[in-house]
């Protein structure tokens, strides 16, 4: 079996989960509760704080914790003005583009947003919400750029780095951004579980009301085992940092080299800054779902190009937006590497490639 999803998901990690289990029997209590037994669960609450925290150089007073990443993009756009007007990019995560009607910016066909366009939009902001690594292409925004062009206009900005954080270095004080999206399960941490960098100063109607967790930001008792997990996750993302970037590179560099040897195959925006775990490519004159499905009958697990927020829901709304051809787009294969994946594995999966292009011919 080759796993080769990582931006999907990851499994969670042995000493993630090994740092979860006593708070799910042992440590159960309730982190609002008076006693002894909840302040251990309050006081493990402010350790996964400081260590999210430390991941993206915020500080712990700034990190709320949400149910993930979609929750933490749903609180920046909705919570953050009322009837406010808005700005963003054309190939954001869904959770994005619908939580609100916004004004989309393009992007450029190497996979960047275009930073031309941004300056020549007419009219104010209330907010602007650009990704800082996109999950198909791997693509690196230069959100200081980006942030600064808007702050400029007086407009609050907000970043989602799901894909980015643990796996570059993102910090919260040079990306100049106001708020910023976290997602547990990326970094083999648990699912269901995340934050928003920010302020209290910006989350002006919170989604969830009620007891007053997380400074009123997001009410509900805490799921202290996952915030535990998330927290251990960006600890040992933030140590293991260098070493889980360069076991990623090597093998998408020996992976890339095989798959450009293949006449049908095209890498998308090849030569931008990229994520080191990702590779996203065309398979000229094949079908990516098909492709994906022939694969899994071989043991192996990658993912097409995301179908939202296009009319086609075969076709990845990311490729479109860079201006590929609609056959090209939907032949696209998503290959997202992780810590477990070894340089075999990349040799297998090119060879079985290889035999399921031969025989869909
Ligand atoms: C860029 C990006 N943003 C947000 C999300 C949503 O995160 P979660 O799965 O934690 O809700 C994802 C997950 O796929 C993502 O890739």
């Amino acid at each position: 079996m080759i796993y080769f999803d990582h931006n999907a998901t990851t499994s969670v990690d042995e000493r993630v989960l090994q740092a979860m289990l006593p708070f799910f029997s042992r440590f159960y209590a309730n982190p609002s509760s008076l006693y002894k037994l909840a302040r251990l669960s309050r006081s493990a609450i402010d350790t996964a704080r400081e260590q999210v925290a430390q991941l993206v150089n915020a500080r712990a007073e700034q990190v709320v914790f949400t149910s993930g990443g979609t929750e933490a993009n749903n609180l920046a756009l909705k919570g953050c003005v009322s009837n406010a007007k808005i700005v963003t990019a054309a190939f954001e995560h869904p959770s994005v583009l619908q939580s609100a009607s916004a004004q989309l910016v393009g992007i450029t066909s190497q996979g960047y947003i275009d930073q031309q366009a941004l300056t020549q939009l007419e009219g104010s902001f209330d907010l602007a919400s650009f990704m800082l690594v996109n999950n198909e292409t791997g693509v690196i925004q230069d959100i200081a750029s980006l942030s600064s062009i808007m702050q400029e206009r007086k407009t609050l900005v907000h970043t989602d780095a799901v894909q980015a954080a643990g796996k570059i270095p993102v910090d919260f004080q040079v990306l100049g951004v106001d708020l910023m999206s976290l997602s547990s399960h990326k970094i083999y941490g648990p699912k269901g579980c995340g934050a928003l960098i920010t302020s209290a100063k910006y989350v002006k109607s919170p989604l969830q009301t009620g007891g007053g967790q997380e400074a009123a930001l997001r009410a509900g008792t805490e799921n202290v085992p996952a915030i535990v997990g998330f927290g251990k996750a960006a600890e040992l993302a933030y140590a293991e940092l260098d070493q889980r970037h360069q076991h990623c590179l090597a093998l998408r560099v020996r992976l890339e080299e095989q798959l450009l040897k293949l006449p049908e195959i095209t890498i998308f925006a090849q030569h931008s800054q990229r994520l080191a775990n990702t590779v996203q490519f065309g398979v000229q004159g094949h079908v990516g779902e098909m492709l994906l499905m022939q694969l899994d009958q071989q043991g192996v697990m990658v993912s097409s190009g995301s179908a939202c927020a296009s009319t086609d829901t075969s076709v990845s709304h990311v490729l479109m937006a860079m201006g590929v051809g609609e056959d090209l787009a939907k032949s696209a294969i998503r290959i997202s590497l992780g810590q477990e994946n070894t340089a075999q594995e990349v040799d297998s999966f090119v060879r079985i490639l290889k035999r399921t292009l031969l025989k869909a011919h």
